[in-house]
């Protein structure tokens, strides 16, 4: 890993409706989001407070479209349990998991946006899932979620990260230069959102890895590039991306 990786990406779209059924032109879109949001180069990138501009990220990943495979299926909503990742359940088969990362864009349900398996996991359900109405910023990306941040964070996820509350009260994300914060932070808060945890830190609200709005979250950590960075190291579970 000499500070560059580009990772080749495949959609996996499972369609019931038409409008399910989203274009490339949205897809694109979605590709182009990661590729900002992976190297500091989303337009919001500059409105990271002061108080985090020496912490903040550029990750140094780049995402490829590699394919796009379509399937029309009876299934309305597909849960979250793996079930569009699997062509004997209905769903889709990964692609060459362990050298593309895969997304299946499906209608999932239950209010989630999306959801994302971590580095370490079973290669046949490996990738990440994402609701097609929350799915890059143009054709039925829907509002607060039209931004394409929900698979930033869910890629987050894949490459390592934590929640950055760490999914309990001032719990830990593993990374030193986020601060502690209380919990979930959702919608957007205004700066600056102290947390009551030890010390009475800033909370990063818009770091990516928290639950704020798309329009309201739009920065990495240098520690949490290290967590991402190691996972393709030699001997990392993700070493087989690494050119
Ligand atoms: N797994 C989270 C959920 O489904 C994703 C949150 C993404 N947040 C966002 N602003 N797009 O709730
Ligand atoms: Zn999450
Ligand atoms: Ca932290």
């Amino acid at each position: 890993v000499n500070g560059s990786i580009e990772i080749p990406v495949v959609v996996n779209v499972l369609y019931n409706s038409a409008s399910e059924n989203i274009s490339l032109a949205q897809i694109q879109s979605q590709i182009d989001i990661l590729n900002q949001d992976f190297n500091g180069n989303n337009p919001d990138f500059n409105q990271v407070p002061s108080l985090f501009s020496g912490v903040k990220a550029d990750i140094g990943i780049s995402f490829v479209l590699d394919n796009v495979i379509r399937k029309s299926t009876r299934k309305s909503s597909w849960g979250t349990r793996d079930a569009m990742k699997s062509s004997k359940r209905g769903g889709i088969d990964a692609t060459s998991p362990d050298t593309k990362l895969n997304i299946w864009v499906c209608t999932i349900g239950g209010g989630i946006l999306g959801y994302a398996q971590f580095p370490g996991g079973s290669s046949s359900t490996d990738g990440v899932v994402i609701d097609s109405r929350y799915f890059g910023n143009t054709g039925t990306a829907t509002a607060p979620f039209d931004k394409g941040r929900t698979a930033t964070h869910e890629i987050g996820h894949w490459m390592n990260l934590r929640h950055i509350w760490g999914d309990t009260t001032c719990g830990t994300d593993y990374v030193a230069d986020t601060p502690t914060h209380n919990t979930a932070n959702y919608g957007c808060p205004s700066y600056p959102h102290y947390s009551t945890c030890s010390g009475t830190p800033v909370e990063m609200t818009m770091n990516y890895m928290d639950y704020t709005d798309d329009a309201c979250m739009y920065m990495f950590t240098n520690g949490q590039k290290s967590r991402m960075m190691a996972i393709f190291a030699a001997g990392g579970p993700r070493e087989t991306f690494a050119q």
